[in-house]
């Protein structure tokens, strides 16, 4: 079944694939960069920012001579920050040592894991090993109508077999896998299986159960956390906070201070929510008007925000106080 399949993809990739950035001029260096960025972030957020990302960091070498707040700043509102902070890390490594010729070189990179080093080598080194994501598995076990419930081992297993039929188009494989999860064989009940190049040997097709598949555990639970988000403005300027130990290390806050009462105006209340993939904060956000710079924070204009501080997306509902 997986034999057949392999043709069917590649023929329907040449005609169909996405005209996206990442596909041109690409290098190893430029690939790696590419798959860092889409680690959890969608092609569409992606594009532009690897477009910006390359013509400020054009190689290795320029990333690497680069600083951790510089590289932070550009990262700025694409999330998962310790993907920042790795690359700039790889890039250190690869700028001294050139890029690795092997999957396991490619793997021992920071921010490297098996998903990421697998499409490195196939799409950028033509080596023949697959790249397993969720929406992988997704295609693969509608391909199959596959029953068994979705584990970790699961993916090594689909790669496995994927190694097994791997032709010698490395690039046009992996990308082709990608691409009919992302634009053809989608979750949440709209697989578009008309326009499928498997639509005549998909098993869950074939079964009209398309959405039965892949079967999941259940939902893991995430945390919730209240927090107070305390935008204390004195005159052009609003107090940050720099986070210390553990989520979004390193980038700026507006103050947490538990709620307690604070001298001054307070000017608008507010209620927000972030979600991340282990936590949720529930915000309750206040812009309080205060006589005094006062406290342990670094005090900065709306201009100086939008140009040095780095903030998370997850503060953008109070981002309109900030003038
Ligand atoms: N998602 C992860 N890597 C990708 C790639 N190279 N092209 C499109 N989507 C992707």
């Amino acid at each position: 079944m997986l034999k057949a399949a392999v043709p069917l993809l590649l023929e329907w990739y040449r005609i169909h694939k996405r005209d996206l950035p990442w596909r041109k001029d690409r290098t190893p260096y430029t690939a790696f960069v590419a798959e860092l960025m889409l680690q959890q972030t969608r092609v569409e957020a992606v594009k532009e920012r690897y477009v910006r990302f390359l013509a400020r960091f054009p190689s290795a070498e320029a990333l690497a001579a680069a600083s951790e707040d510089e590289v932070l700043k550009e990262w700025e509102g694409l999330g998962y920050y310790s993907r920042a902070r790795n690359l700039h890390a790889a890039a250190k490594i690869i700028a001294r040592e050139g890029f690795p010729h092997t999957f396991e070189g490619v793997r021992a990179l920071p921010g490297a894991g098996d998903y990421t080093a697998g499409a490195v080598s196939s799409i950028a080194l033509g080596l023949p090993v697959p790249a397993v994501d969720g929406n992988v598995v997704r295609v693969l076990s509608r391909l199959t109508a596959d029953e068994a419930v979705q584990t970790p081992q699961k993916r090594g297993e689909y790669a496995e077999a994927l190694s097994l039929v791997f032709p010698p188009e490395t690039a046009d494989f992996t990308e082709g896998l990608m691409e009919l999860g992302a634009i053809v064989c989608l979750p949440n009940g709209a697989p578009l299986c008309g326009e499928c190049p498997w639509r005549e040997i998909c098993r869950a097709h074939l079964l009209g159960k398309e959405e039965n598949f892949p079967v999941r555990t259940e939902k893991r639970e995430r945390r919730i956390e209240e927090r107070d988000v305390c935008v204390l403005k004195c005159g052009k300027k609003y107090a940050l906070n720099r986070r210390g130990k553990g989520l979004l290390r390193g980038l700026w806050e507006f103050p947490d201070l538990g709620g307690v009462p604070v001298a001054g105006k307070t000017l608008a209340v507010k209620r927000a929510k972030h979600v991340f993939t282990h936590v949720e904060w529930h915000m309750t956000g206040r812009l309080v008007e205060t006589e005094t710079e006062f406290g342990d924070f670094t005090w900065a204009t709306a201009e100086e925000i939008g140009k040095k501080y780095a903030l998370p997306s997850a503060f953008k509902a109070f981002m309109e106080w900030i003038v």
